[in-house]
Order: C-alpha cells, then sequence, then structure tokens
C-alpha cells in the first residue's frame, strides 16, 4: 500500500485551500498548486487566518500552528508535484477543466502516486477513465469547512483498488475525520440530499413564498440548521451549486432535480455568493 507522506493539492481556493490546512496540521508535507501566484499567495493567506483563527479560540497549540504552516510550500507548476504521493484536484467543479488539469498532471506524476478529485458530484469512474490510474483514483470528497467539518465522502470508482481505497481511508483518518463509502451515483450522498434542499429554497424565493430572511430564519430555527439554506447557497458558492443540480438532473434524468431559474440567473449575472461579494446576500 503506498505510505502517504507528501500531498499534493491543485486549487488553492476554499476547498484546496481547507485541505492543505487539515494535511499540514497532520504532519503530512503539502505541496500546493494554482493557476498563478497571486491564488497560491491568497489561498496561504487564508490558511494562515484560519490556522490563527484556532489557535485563538483554544483549538489548536501554536507550535502545531507554526509547524503547519513550515509543512506548506507553494508548487510553482505541476511538475513540482513530481513528489508527491498523493495528489488532491480540487479545481472548479467543471469536468473539462479538471480534465485538462489530469491530461497536463498525470505524466508529470510518480507512476505509483494515487490521484484523488474532491468532486462533489461528477462520475469517479468517468473522470479516472481520463487519468492514466484508473486504479489508483478515487473521489476524496471533504465538506466546508474543511478544518471544521468532520465528514469525508470516499468514492471509489469501477477501477478504483482496494489498496487505493485503505490508503485514502488511513489518510483521512489520520486527519481525524469520519469517513463515508458512497457509490458512484451523481453528488453522492451528501449533496444528493442537500442540493435538492437548497435548490428549493430558493424554488421557495422564486415562489414568493417567504423572503430570504424569512426562508433562512426558518431552517435555521424551526430545523436547527447551523446556517439558512440561502446563507449555505452563498458559502458554498451559487455557480458550485448550479453545477451540482445539472449533475443531478443530467445523471439521474428526473425533472424533481431541474435548477431553480433564478438560482441560473444568479449565476449568469456573476452573483456567485460570498466569494463574489454578492449572492441572496450582499457583502460589499
Ligand atoms: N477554518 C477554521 N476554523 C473555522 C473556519 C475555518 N474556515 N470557519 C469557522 N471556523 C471555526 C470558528 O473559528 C469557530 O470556532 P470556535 O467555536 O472555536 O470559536 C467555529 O468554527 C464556529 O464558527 P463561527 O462562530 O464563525 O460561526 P458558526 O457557529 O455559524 O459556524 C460554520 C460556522 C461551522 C460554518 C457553521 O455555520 C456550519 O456548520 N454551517 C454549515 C456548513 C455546511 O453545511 N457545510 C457543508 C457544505 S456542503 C459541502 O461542503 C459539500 C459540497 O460539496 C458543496
Amino acid at each position: 500500500m503506498t505510505k502517504i507522506k507528501t500531498v499534493g493539492i491543485i486549487g488553492a481556493g476554499q476547498m484546496g485551500g481547507g485541505i492543505a490546512h487539515v494535511a499540514a496540521t497532520s504532519g503530512y508535507d503539502v505541496l500546493l498548486y494554482d493557476v498563478s501566484e497571486d491564488r497560491i499567495e491568497k489561498g496561504l493567506a487564508t490558511i494562515n487566518g484560519n490556522l490563527a483563527r484556532q489557535v485563538a479560540s483554544g483549538k489548536l497549540d501554536d507550535k502545531v500552528r507554526k509547524d503547519a504552516l513550515a509543512h506548506i510550500s507553494p508548487a510553482h507548476s505541476m511538475a513540482d508535484l513530481a513528489g508527491a504521493d498523493l495528489v488532491i484536484e480540487a479545481a472548479t467543479e467543471n469536468e473539462e477543466v479538471k480534465r485538462k488539469i489530469f491530461q497536463e498532471l498525470c505524466p508529470q506524476l510518480n507512476p505509483e502516486a494515487i490521484l484523488a478529485t474532491n468532486t462533489s458530484s461528477i462520475s469517479i469512474t468517468r473522470l479516472a477513465a481520463q487519468t492514466d490510474r484508473a486504479e489508483r483514483f478515487i473521489g476524496i470528497h471533504f465538506m466546508n469547512p474543511v478544518p471544521v467539518m468532520k465528514l469525508v465522502e470516499l468514492v471509489r470508482g469501477i477501477a478504483t483498488e482496494d489498496a487505493t481505497f485503505e490508503a485514502a481511508k488511513e489518510f483521512v483518518h489520520r486527519l481525524d475525520k469520519t469517513v463515508t463509502l458512497s457509490e458512484d451515483f451523481p453528488a453522492f450522498i451528501v449533496n444528493r440530499i442537500l442540493l435538492p434542499m437548497i435548490n428549493e429554497a430558493i424554488y421557495t424565493l422564486y415562489e414568493g413564498v417567504g423572503s430570504v430572511e424569512a426562508i433562512d430564519t426558518a431552517m435555521k430555527l424551526g430545523a436547527n440548521h447551523p446556517m439558512g439554506p440561502l446563507q449555505l447557497a452563498d458559502f458554498i458558492g451559487l455557480d458550485t451549486c448550479l453545477s451540482i443540480m445539472q449533475v443531478l438532473h443530467d445523471g439521474l434524468s428526473d425533472s424533481k432535480y431541474r435548477p431553480c431559474p433564478l438560482l441560473v440567473k444568479y449565476v449568469e449575472a456573476g452573483w456567485l455568493g460570498r466569494k463574489a461579494g454578492r449572492g441572496f446576500y450582499d457583502y460589499r
């Protein structure tokens, strides 16, 4: 079984940065890649801020914070990921983008390295078939915010070997997270259930049943959710929410997964949620 010591991460955004954060605090060497130095710098600054936040609230020792920062190195090109035992792709939720990354990445990797994707909805079997290592390919799906959320979904493709699954499971356990195994169906378990609820909340707004505030308050106080569904949609990113609904709609061919037209309109307007400064709420 591949002994994982060095983890390469593709994408220094919300998810990639969070994965780098937890991998580094668990003692892994992390190579963080993104398409520009600027994005890597921004990702590192966010990790720095989140680690400091954990120290301030007594959740993390300051020495662990310092060690974690020393464990993360920027990867300036995909060739810099050659030494990784595990590479996790955490780029945009877009199959074409992921396909291009795998095409460029695979020739650079150690032949024994495991390749994982943090996709929240796309078929692992189909993504695996676009790499040179379907047997060493797996879905490792983290939840946002990664340093806080305890769950990681593992998703095997049809060709994923047992040794790959075991290595991924050991990796996730060392991050002190709980694993659930999901079969390779559109959006797996969490998003198969969560996204239709969010989409329904958007329909509830679209049909004028309630205001943004009423819908979120109803679900926070009426169903004990930590965030209302519209606030959560902003937090996840409305483009990501739309992609997941489209994967469900296309993959399961059921009209109950039809993305709400209001969600489509917001994405077309560039109102992508918190990261864009505007979504159902205004963050500017
Ligand atoms: N890094 C480190 N710590 C963080 C953090 C981050 N990025 N974000 C929040 N925290 C910490 C805070 O510092 C705080 O710590 P203390 O309790 O020690 O002070 C704690 O988490 C709680 O945060 P806040 O007090 O700021 O606010 P909160 O109580 O509202 O919690 C939340 C924030 C954890 C995000 C909570 O609102 C929540 O659980 N929301 C729902 C999240 C959720 O559903 N995630 C799944 C999204 S779906 C997904 O990820 C799958 C997908 O593929 C789309």
